[in-house]
């Protein structure tokens, strides 16, 4: 069995925040956001719109996309760090909302890595037969978690959603067939204190702001990227010439453009949305990938390269034959 990709969707809160509008709040500028980070804007969810809301829209819009009935679904892993409440997991409130009430829905949380984690857990489902069609999505509300005082991570991440259905398909195994080729998750979590979130139920009671090291961040990044990559290349026989897409989770330009430059992938193969979408954690690769379907770039048999690095440190990559 492989787990083949029937469709993608996507979905933004209305509220765009430009860098210019970040200027006018805080002492910072549009000219060194855009230098250090490559990003212009984001979308800020509205007051009462939560994680699921947002997921529940990119579910339905992927839905449509793969063409197939909510019914259908018998598995939804869910990525956020920005859950809705502390439980039940938002998956259950996404599955409520799309009136499913049969199969398993769960909440993962890997950071920004949490799409690849989620998509690989998706897959080992799917693949072992305990489930047989799978909604994977990454939503998250980080506006929620900011410190708005804090110009040194309060222009860097943005609010929304994207998913992608999964189903369970007889494949011959060769790496031209269609499904997820291979996946590799890895963390270390000596790292722990370099992103992190400052509150949380068990010690705080409180839900607390994001605190980075940006510094520290970055120095990983390429490495840690390239490691999970190299994995994948290695595991399938493919090199970074094979691959028609790279889809690298969205947090800043000039990491993306380091990782792509250090695996030799051409710079017009990467799908780019950091600018309009800043770094929607966990959502960003699925809101990237529905970008790029929906302007005819990824289309069907195209080899697809997800990675992802995040708090943690997590990280991972994925290999898709779209
Ligand atoms: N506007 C203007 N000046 C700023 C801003 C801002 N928004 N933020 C910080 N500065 C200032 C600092 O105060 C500092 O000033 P000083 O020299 O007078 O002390 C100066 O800019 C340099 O600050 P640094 O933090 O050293 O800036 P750096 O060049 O490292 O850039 C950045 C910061 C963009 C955060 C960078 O470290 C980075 O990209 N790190 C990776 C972060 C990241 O991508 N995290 C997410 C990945 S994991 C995940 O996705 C959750």
């Amino acid at each position: 069995l492989r787990s083949v990709v029937l469709g993608c969707g996507s979905y933004l809160p209305e509220r765009i925040l430009t860098n210019a509008e970040l200027a006018s709040q805080i002492d910072t500028s549009d000219e060194w956001i855009v230098q250090r980070t490559g990003i212009r804007q984001r979308h800020i969810a509205a007051e009462g719109e939560f994680t699921s809301h947002l997921a529940i829209n990119a579910a339905r819009s992927a839905l449509a996309n793969a063409g197939v009935d909510a019914q259908s679904i018998d598995l939804i892993v869910l990525a956020t760090s920005t859950p809705d409440n502390t439980f039940p997991a938002t998956a259950v409130a996404v599955q409520n909302g799309l009136g499913i009430h049969h199969g398993a829905a769960f909440d993962l949380q890997a950071v920004c890595s949490g799409f690849v984690f989620a998509l690989a857990t998706a897959d080992n489902f799917l693949r072992s037969g305990t489930f047989k069609r799978a909604l994977v999505i990454g939503a998250e509300t980080f506006s929620r978690i900011l410190d708005w005082n804090d110009r040194g991570t309060c222009v860097l991440f943005g609010d929304g959603a994207g998913a992608v259905v999964l189903e369970a398909q007889e494949q011959s195994g060769l790496s031209s067939d269609r499904g997820i080729l291979t996946a590799h998750l890895r963390s270390d979590g000596q790292h722990k204190s370099k992103l992190y979130v400052d509150g949380g139920p068990s010690s705080t009671k409180t839900v607390g702001y994001l605190r980075m090291e940006g510094r520290e961040v970055f120095k990983h990044a390429v490495g840690m990227i390239t490691d999970v990559i190299v994995a994948a290349f290695e595991a399938t026989g493919l090199t970074a010439d094979d691959i028609a897409w790279f889809v690298p989770h969205q947090a800043n330009k000039r990491i993306i453009d380091a990782s792509a430059h250090k695996l030799h992938i051409a710079p017009q193969k990467v799908v780019l949305t950091v600018d309009r979408h800043g770094n929607t954690s966990a959502a960003s690769i699925p809101l990237a990938l529905a970008v790029a379907v929906g302007d005819g770039r990824i289309k069907r048999g195209d080899l697809v390269l997800l990675e992802a690095m995040g708090g943690g440190f997590t990280w991972g990559s994925v290999l898709i034959r779209w």
